[in-house]
């Protein structure tokens, strides 16, 4: 058994999820002080990830994320065993920063055109506030193409043998793949709850405290 997640990737995925779940149902819903609230948190975790993505273990690295055409069309013809993510399942990775980037920048500078707008509306041109608002609206459904991919991905990959979810629980993988050079993910946790707590303080107190007198 060879480790290759540290124990921050493992949960950062699982805290992502459901941070997307609990996104998409208030915004939809208009619970905008749940959304708020959750969208500081997540923007922590995932400005934790890129941090992470510099300093942390070498299958965490952004950089590892980078391949070749050839590498990426190889991945997806023939099964390799990889330390870390595979060519192709980088791709996808990019794609799902990138999206969740685009959400959660939009949202800072969108508003519902009536009573609550995002923290950034008042320093950005009325312009940009509309752009966002339609970001917003319509990013929503290439992030939901990109999750139904990634989970057809790995059911295919279940199918094919590969236990990508145990590897993503457990941290170890049972094929024959070089060790990784591996980091704590203690460090991480630290860096992503002060930077919640900084992102709550900072923007977060209004919805935070209208959470709490909700009875
Ligand atoms: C909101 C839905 C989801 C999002 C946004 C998402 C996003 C991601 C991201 C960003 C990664 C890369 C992790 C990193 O290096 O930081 C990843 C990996 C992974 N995800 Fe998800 N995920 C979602 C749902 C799921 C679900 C439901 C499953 C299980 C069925 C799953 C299984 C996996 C696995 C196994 C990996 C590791 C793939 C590999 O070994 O290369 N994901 N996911
Ligand atoms: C990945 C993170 C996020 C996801 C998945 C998400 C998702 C959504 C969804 C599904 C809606 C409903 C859109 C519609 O009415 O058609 C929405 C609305 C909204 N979101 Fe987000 N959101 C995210 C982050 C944020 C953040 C960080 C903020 C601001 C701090 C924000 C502010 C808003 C606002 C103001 C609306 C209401 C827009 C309107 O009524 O037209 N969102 N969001």
């Amino acid at each position: 058994m060879v480790k290759v997640w540290d124990g921050f990737i493992r949960g950062f995925h699982w805290l992502l999820v459901v941070g997307i779940v609990v996104l998409y149902i208030s915004g939809d819903e208009g619970w905008l002080d749940l959304h708020f609230v959750t969208g500081y948190v997540l923007l922590a975790l995932m400005l934790t990830r890129v941090i992470w993505g510099v300093f942390g273990s070498s299958t965490a690295r952004l950089s590892a994320l980078f391949h070749s055409p050839k590498a990426i069309i190889s991945a997806l013809l023939k099964d390799q065993p990889a330390t870390g993510h595979n060519p192709a399942g980088s791709v996808m990775i990019l794609v799902f920063f990138t999206l969740i980037f685009i959400q959660l920048l939009s949202g800072l500078m969108s508003s519902d055109d009536i009573l609550v707008e995002g923290p950034l509306v008042q320093y950005v041109p009325y312009a940009w506030v509309e752009l966002a608002n339609d970001l917003h609206r319509d990013n929503i459904d290439l992030l939901l193409l990109a999750i139904g991919l990634h989970i057809s991905a790995i059911i295919f990959y279940r199918i094919k043998g590969k236990k990508l979810v145990k590897t993503l629980i457990t941290g170890h993988t049972t094929d024959s793949v070089s060790k990784p050079h591996m980091r704590s993910g203690k460090l991480a946790y630290i860096v992503f709850i002060v930077l919640a707590a900084s992102l709550l303080l900072l923007w977060g107190q209004e919805p935070l405290l209208a959470l709490w007198s909700v009875d």
